[in-house]
């Protein structure tokens, strides 16, 4: 399926662009604006995303496979990300891991079938201070039990 970016995105792409020295540098952006507009990174979004800064599709697929952030396949509406690295890990994540597991139904990287949720195990997201936490697409929890996530959960309509 063709993939073309937006007006306005193609105007973010722009000022994006401007930040840096290189269209290279700005692939990162580029990314994100991608998958805010289609949900995932596909193969024809790589080449739209290389056409529009005239880079190589190398370079597109090469950051796109290296960051878990970017996702190659469609993922839920919501998307749950435990992390459950040293100081998330210490202070309970994987009872939290095993909990939103059970209570969703769901595997690392796997979505619900009504396409509402998906689920990520993450390593560290810079929160570690509020540990342990997690996040729902970009919004981040902290300071979390099993409790409070399940309330969180539960309050996704
Ligand atoms: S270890 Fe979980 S946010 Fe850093």
């Amino acid at each position: 399926m063709i993939f073309k970016f937006t007006e306005e995105n193609i105007k973010r792409i722009e000022t994006a662009r401007k930040k840096y020295p290189t269209a290279l540098a700005a692939v990162m952006d580029t990314i994100y604006i991608a998958q805010e507009q289609n949900g995932f990174i596909s193969n024809e979004v790589m080449e739209e995303i290389a056409s529009v800064l005239g880079i190589d599709k190398v370079n597109v697929l090469s950051v796109v496979t290296f960051y878990t952030m970017y996702h190659t396949k469609p993922m839920g509406k919501y998307h749950v990300q435990v992390c459950t690295n040293v100081s998330c890990m210490l202070r309970g994540a994987y009872e939290i891991w095993d909990g939103v597991k059970d209570k969703l139904g769901l595997d690392h990287m796997k979505v619900s079938p009504d396409g509402k949720y998906s689920l990520e195990e993450v390593e560290c997201m810079g929160a570690c201070g509020y540990a342990p936490m997690i996040a729902v697409n970009e919004d981040y929890f902290e300071n979390l039990n099993k409790e409070k996530v399940f309330e969180i959960l539960d309050s996704l309509k």
